[in-house]
């Protein structure tokens, strides 16, 4: 299938009602209608992420050494094949209808495309457990997947844990601004804040690498950073959990200047091509998540919908590195785009 046959057979497979599967999935079609994918409030923290990408622009040099961009990427010991994954999507039914029939038959196809494509998937977490126990079948068969959790209490993150682990999970993630959305402050036990040594109490529960996605400001980071965290995720969860959120791409530079030395730090939030992935590691990150794109690419064409969008997104970031003479993601750095 090509990307435009998998699109068009995503607006077929897709809930009119939730996801109109626009041509750029930017948060203005949907506002207002929850449950789907669409933000809270104004969306102002989904359509903000796309404006601030949007006025970034490329600052190209074709006069170098000629070679070929290698777009490779080393995710805790392990190779991907461009700086891109999936970001954590719980309860796909819910929100995009029903095409897949629960998490586990939809995790199958995601992580099975991202596998063949060269990368990994977060999996996500909702009030209902199965969000994320559902997802640990693929985990389990392809290796190659993130369970992400909210952070509730330290006897809820030892099952959550372990059930990673016991799945060979690639790393572990928690999301720890959805704290913000109501219904699970009231959740047995509750999602709640967590002080920095709560969080090292769970982080020190595993070895594997900790992701600590929903990050705004620096302080936040530092904070992620001395309870252990391997990795962080600067994320406006794409509107999800409040409104009147600023762009990523705007935190972002200030965050990579606290903790960019001893951390990885990785942005979500409006990446809709490789030129998008490319602005954002101009601005200090080292990889970035897509959400709402890989679900509607999966929707269109099972695990084939998230290789072949995953190509694209590569192909893409290839001809922004071929423009800009940066044949390494190393060599991508701030001077080779501009901020208003
Ligand atoms: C329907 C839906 C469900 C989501 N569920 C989760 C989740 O369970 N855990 C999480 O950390 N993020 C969750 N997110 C946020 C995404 O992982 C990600 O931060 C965001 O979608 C990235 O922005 P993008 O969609 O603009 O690419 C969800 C997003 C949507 C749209």
């Amino acid at each position: 299938m090509t990307y435009e046959e998998i699109r068009k057979q995503a607006k077929e497979n897709l809930d009119p009602t939730k996801c109109s599967a626009c041509p750029v999935c930017n948060g203005i079609a949907c506002r207002g209608r929850m449950p789907g994918p669409a933000a809270r409030g104004t969306a102002s923290s989904f359509t903000r992420n796309l404006e601030a990408l949007e006025k970034i622009k490329l600052n190209i040099d074709t006069l170098y050494e000629a070679g070929t961009p290698d777009t490779s990427f080393d995710f805790f010991g392990r190779r991907l094949s461009l700086p891109v994954m999936c970001g954590p999507i719980g309860g796909v039914k819910a929100s995009f209808g029903a095409h897949y029939e629960d998490d586990e038959t939809y995790t199958m196809d995601l992580l099975k495309g991202c596998l063949d494509a060269g990368t990994l998937a977060f999996t996500g977490d909702a009030p209902v457990p199965t969000v994320y126990t559902a997802p640990m079948k693929a985990v389990k068969t392809w290796g190659n997947g993130i369970p992400t959790f909210k952070p509730r209490n330290l006897e809820d993150a030892k099952w959550r844990i372990a059930m990673a682990e016991e799945n060979g999970a690639a790393a572990i993630a928690m999301d720890i601004d959805c704290i913000g959305l109501p219904p699970l402050r009231n959740l047995d036990p509750p999602v709640k804040a967590q002080t920095v040594e709560e969080l090292a109490a769970m982080i020190a529960l595993t070895d594997k690498p900790v992701i600590i996605k929903g990050i705004l400001n620096p302080k936040t980071a530092r904070k992620a950073v001395q309870a252990g965290a391997k990795a962080i995720v600067v994320s406006t969860h794409s509107g999800r959990v409040i409104d009147q959120l600023p762009a990523a791409a705007e935190v972002l530079p200030a965050i990579k200047a606290e903790v960019g030395d001893e951390v990885k730090v990785f942005a979500d939030g409006g990446v809709r091509s490789g030129l998008d992935v490319f602005k954002y590691l101009a601005l200090g990150a080292d990889a970035v998540l897509i959400g709402r794109p890989y679900v509607q690419a999966v929707y269109g064409g099972g695990a084939e919908g998230a290789k072949v969008y995953t190509d694209f997104i590569r192909a893409d970031l290839v001809n922004a590195m071929y423009m800009t003479g940066a044949l390494k993601l190393s060599d991508i750095t701030r001077d080779m785009i501009l901020v208003p």
